[in-house]
C-alpha cells in the first residue's frame, strides 16, 4: 500500500528508531509498503520514519539492482570517500552534495530473520548511508557541502558520472 510521505518540517524525521526485535506480520507489511510507496515516489530508498514508522527498517533499490530489504542495519566498517549530489523524497525540490565513505559493510537481518553482511561501494554505499542517517533522525541537507538548484541537476550528473 502507498503511504503517505512525511515532509519537512515534520519533526517526525528526526525522532530516533527502535530496532526489530521480532520480525512479525506487521514487519513485512511494513517492508512491503516502503516498497510500493518508494516506487511511487520514484525514489532509489526510503526509510520507515519517512511514512511515519519509527523502527529500524529501510529499503534501498538502484535501477540496475535486486531490492535490499534492510532490518537493523548496522555498518560495522567504512572506507575512502567521495562527493556526489543527492535529493530525498522527504525534501521535495532540495539536492545537494555531500560527503559519504566509498565503501561499507553493513549488517542486517532481512525479512526472514537471518542475518546478513553486505558490501557496498560507490553510489549503492551512498544510498545506504542516506538511509541509515534516516534512522537516526539524521538528513542530508544536516550534512550538505552545496545546493544545486534543480536546474543545474543535469550539468552536475554530465560532470560527475557515478559508476
Ligand atoms: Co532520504
Amino acid at each position: 500500500m502507498i503511504r503517505e510521505i512525511v515532509v519537512l518540517p515534520d519533526e517526525g524525521l528526526r525522532q530516533q528508531t527502535a530496532e526489530i526485535n521480532e520480525i512479525t506480520s506487521e514487519t513485512l507489511d511494513l517492508l512491503d509498503d516502503l516498497y510500493d510507496t518508494m516506487i511511487s515516489g520514484d525514489g532509489v530508498g526510503i526509510a520507515a520514519p519517512q511514512i511515519g514508522a519509527y523502527v529500524k527498517i529501510a529499503i534501498v533499490q538502484l535501477d540496475d539492482s535486486e531490492l535490499l530489504e534492510l532490518i537493523n542495519p548496522k555498518i560495522i566498517l567504512a572506507t575512502g570517500s567521495d562527493v556526489f549530489v543527492e535529493g530525498c523524497l522527504s525534501i521535495p525540490n532540495v539536492y545537494g552534495t555531500v560527503r559519504r565513505n566509498e565503501k561499507i559493510v553493513v549488517n542486517y537481518l532481512d525479512r526472514e530473520g537471518t542475518q546478513c553482511q553486505m558490501i557496498a561501494d560507490e553510489y549503492l554505499a551512498r544510498v545506504i548511508q542516506h538511509e541509515i542517517d534516516h534512522l537516526n533522525g539524521i538528513l542530508f541537507i544536516d550534512k550538505m557541502i552545496a545546493e544545486i538548484p534543480e536546474n543545474e541537476l543535469e550539468a552536475y550528473y554530465e560532470e560527475h558520472d557515478y559508476e
